[in-house]
């Protein structure tokens, strides 16, 4: 384990400062909601994390014995508390496992933080780009970037109203926010793309790009900032398995250059993101996803049949 990484595994913890009948479980859900269309904020017990963590960090998951291990970014912590916050979209076995957990359960496996913070500099005025469920890491970066006297420009974008998240919270931080949905339901209708290149052709002057969000929108950013040689920031999600650097699941270009998203990132400069070799491994387990989410789905299905 490299330096400086924090690793919490799921024990009995006491805090003798408390009375007795005070044990925490760590890694237990302390608070649950469902913001959008299977999307869900949890708060965990996690109290060394909540104090270490900074903007752009995450941990890495495991929520049952045989399970793969998967990363989400800790979208805020309250160190008072001890508590870390994360959102996630049931989309696979996994995190229709962690959808199921309850208040007062505790995950499996949680270690982290885990990759670098986020470079933090003033520069001056920036867009943050979040689409669909990638809005959630945005709202920690965005925060560190205003904390350190940058003015936001926020773009939120979603399929369609219900699934857009965060909104309120993004209004917090930055000057203005404009919401985009595919199918026009809610803001104006169109691609995050499709704002951000109003933005910029209108003449505001723009100093960085945040783009956080499915592959093909951040490379779809990537290509528009290019044109107009404004910096552009991604954060990047292959397939993680241990997030330390070790297993080279998270492999990417950058530059010409091979990286690990783990420990290298997972921010990179967009514009020398190998997008293309990214989307291929991101599907290089699409089937072993599917297969296993079919077989929890009959099981799921099977235990409610039998009560
Ligand atoms: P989605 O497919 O609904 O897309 C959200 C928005 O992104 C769209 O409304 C649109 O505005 C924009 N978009 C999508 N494709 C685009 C394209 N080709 N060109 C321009 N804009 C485009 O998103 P979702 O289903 O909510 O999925 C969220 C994605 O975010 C997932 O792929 C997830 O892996 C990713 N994500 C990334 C991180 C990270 O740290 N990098 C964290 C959380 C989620
Ligand atoms: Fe294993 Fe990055 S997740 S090397």
């Amino acid at each position: 384990m490299p330096d400086g990484k924090l690793v919490a595994q799921n024990r009995r913890h006491t805090r003798f400062s408390d009375c007795k009948e005070m044990i925490h479980t760590v890694n237990e859900l302390v608070a649950k909601n469902e913001i959008a269309p299977s999307t869900f904020q949890i708060f965990v017990r996690a109290p060394e994390i909540a104090r270490k963590r900074e903007a752009g960090q995450f941990v890495v998951l495991r929520v049952h014995g045989p399970g793969e291990r998967f990363p989400l970014t800790i979208v805020s912590s309250d160190p008072d508390e001890g508590t870390i916050e994360l959102i996630f979209q049931a989309v696979g076995k996994s995190t229709e496992i962690l959808a199921a957990h309850r208040v007062g359960d505790s995950i499996l496996d949680l270690v982290g933080p885990l990759g670098n913070p986020t470079e933090i500099h003033d520069y001056g005025r920036c867009v943050v780009i979040g689409g669909g469920y990638g809005m959630a890491p945005v709202i920690p970066i965005a925060q560190a970037l205003r904390d350190a006297g940058n003015t936001l420009i926020g773009i939120n974008g979603a399929r369609s109203r219900e699934n857009v998240i965060l909104e309120d919270r993004l209004r917090e931080i930055c000057e203005r926010v404009e919401v985009c949905t595919d199918d026009g339901s809610y803001g104006r209708k169109g691609f995050v793309t499709d704002a951000l290149r109003d933005i910029i052709e209108a003449g505001e002057q723009i100093d960085m790009v945040l783009a956080v969000g499915p592959t093909p929108m951040m490379r779809a950013i990537a290509d528009l900032t290019r044109e107009y040689e404004i910096k552009t920031i991604v954060s990047l999600n292959p397939i993680m398995v241990d997030g330390t650097g070790m297993c080279g699941g998270c492999r990417v270009e950058v530059g010409g250059e091979t990286k690990f998203a783990c420990v290298d990132g997972p921010e990179f400069d967009g514009h020398l993101v190998d997008f293309e070799m990214l989307m291929k491994r991101q599907k290089m387990y699409d089937h072993l996803v599917s297969d296993g989410s079919r077989q929890y789905t009959c099981q799921l299905r099977e235990a409610k049949n039998n009560g």
